[in-house]
């Protein structure tokens, strides 16, 4: 019998991929409870409307990328192609908003987009969402960056890019857009993609996030948002920048930064790293003040992030395949304790590795190193002890040995 396929860009979760998505979660949960946020979950299906009043018709998850079919009695619903929609929908149904109030939700589930599947694009894949609703401060902005780095940071995740940009408000944008629409018409029309010659008309920002070379290219020298920014937009983002700088969170200004939903105003980031293919963003948000207004709510400012749970699961893959610096190998039991107090200052000098804590046979501890495949083996014996020295044999490279001076050693790292 002809085995029943799983549906493209659908994957199963194993345990060991599993127990990733679970770490993750514990630590946001953990995280994220530490900046008074609140778990809420909501429904994966919703009337197709939703998003399409929210995330705008014009953009590629909407005109292209939905999972929208009608339901037994033909009204038409969507596999959620990402949380804020229904976050804001769930909020503004709960009534429990009022003026002056600031309410946090986190999320965590599966989101469906009908991409074209390829390392880390999938067409159910999962998020980790976070909302701040009533507060139209930068600081909300930059505490959700903050939250998010500490979140990243504490999984391990270290080498990321901070991408970041205003996209200005109702008032300073609609200039911003003349002047992008003045540039393009001072172009060739017919050298931009099909899809950007519309875009020209219905959103002219979004050319500037086309993927087409040539559209890249066209492009390049157009007018940046962040020099039409109008006075509040202008103060709001030089304080998210501040914080940001008083926390020692680095980041990239990138001007051409659009986002592809059309619900944002001023800030917006996104944060990426180069260690997984083309597909490099890990998390991306912004600010959305209007979207709970438009979809019948109070006029109440909104702000938050995702991070896409598949893409930080290939660079924990990359941080478990790291190798250790060292191992320490106790070779005779006297040693023990000294040799515990050495794997101590090693890894306060930032060195990562594990320390056989008792002695044993050389043999079996040389086949204890070579499993951690550590780049040295140190070796701490009755003689080392003695001597305050230490053996360090090269796991990598030539595979030979010599005793040195511990504290030297120490020092020379
Ligand atoms: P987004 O940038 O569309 O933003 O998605 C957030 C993250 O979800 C991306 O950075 C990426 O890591 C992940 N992601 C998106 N599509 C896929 C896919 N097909 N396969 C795997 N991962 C994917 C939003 O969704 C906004 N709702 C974020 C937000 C929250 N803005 C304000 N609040």
């Amino acid at each position: 019998m002809a085995k029943v396929q799983k549906i493209k860009g659908f994957v199963d979760l194993f345990p060991e991929e599993a127990s990733k998505f679970t770490f993750m979660e514990t630590s946001a949960r953990e995280v994220f409870s530490r900046y008074g946020f609140g778990e809420l979950r909501t429904p994966v299906l919703e009337k197709t409307e939703l998003f399409q009043k929210s995330i705008g018709e014009d953009t590629d998850v909407v005109g292209k990328e939905m999972f929208t079919f009608p339901d037994r009695k033909n009204r038409l619903l969507t596999m959620r192609p990402e949380a804020t929609a229904g976050v804001v929908r769930a909020f503004i149904d709960s009534k429990t908003h009022q003026p002056g109030k600031i309410s946090k939700f986190f999320t965590f589930g599966p989101m469906f987009r009908y991409e074209r599947p390829q390392k880390g694009r999938q067409r159910q894949f999962y998020q980790l969402d976070a909302e701040i609703f009533g507060a139209p401060e930068a600081q909300a902005d930059a505490e959700l960056i903050l939250m998010l780095m500490t979140f990243l940071n504490g999984i391990g995740l270290n080498k990321l890019t901070v991408e970041l940009n205003s996209l200005g408000c109702h008032e300073c944008r609609p200039t911003y857009k003349q002047a992008l629409v003045d540039y393009y018409k001072a172009k060739d029309k017919d050298s931009f993609c099909e899809d950007c010659q519309r875009r020209m008309e219905t959103n002219p920002l979004r050319v500037l996030d086309c993927k087409v070379p040539t559209c890249k290219e066209l492009v390049a020298d157009a007018p940046n948002i962040t020099d039409h920014l109008c006075e509040e937009c202008e103060t709001h983002f030089m304080d998210v920048k501040t914080i940001l700088d008083g926390a020692g969170i680095e980041y990239v200004l990138n001007p051409r930064l659009v986002r592809g939903l059309d619900y944002y105003v001023r800030t917006c980031f996104e944060v990426a790293s180069f260690d997984i293919g083309s597909q490099t963003a890990v998390a991306g948000g912004g600010r959305y003040d209007g979207l709970v207004k438009n979809l019948g709510g109070p006029d109440c400012s909104a702000t938050g992030f995702a991070c896409g749970m598949e893409r930080l699961a290939m660079l924990l893959d990359q941080l478990e395949a790291e190798q250790p610096d060292f191992y320490l190998a106790v070779v005779d039991n006297d040693a023990a304790n000294a040799a515990m107090l050495f794997a101590q200052e090693l890894r306060d000098k930032g060195l990562k590795g594990e320390v056989s804590f008792s002695g044993g046979s050389m043999k079996s501890r040389m086949r204890a190193a070579n499993k951690t495949g550590a780049k040295v083996c140190l070796i701490m014996g009755g003689d080392e002890l003695a001597n305050k020295t230490i053996t360090v044999k090269d796991m990598v490279g030539d595979r030979e040995q010599e005793t040195l001076d511990r504290a030297l050693y120490l020092a020379s790292l």
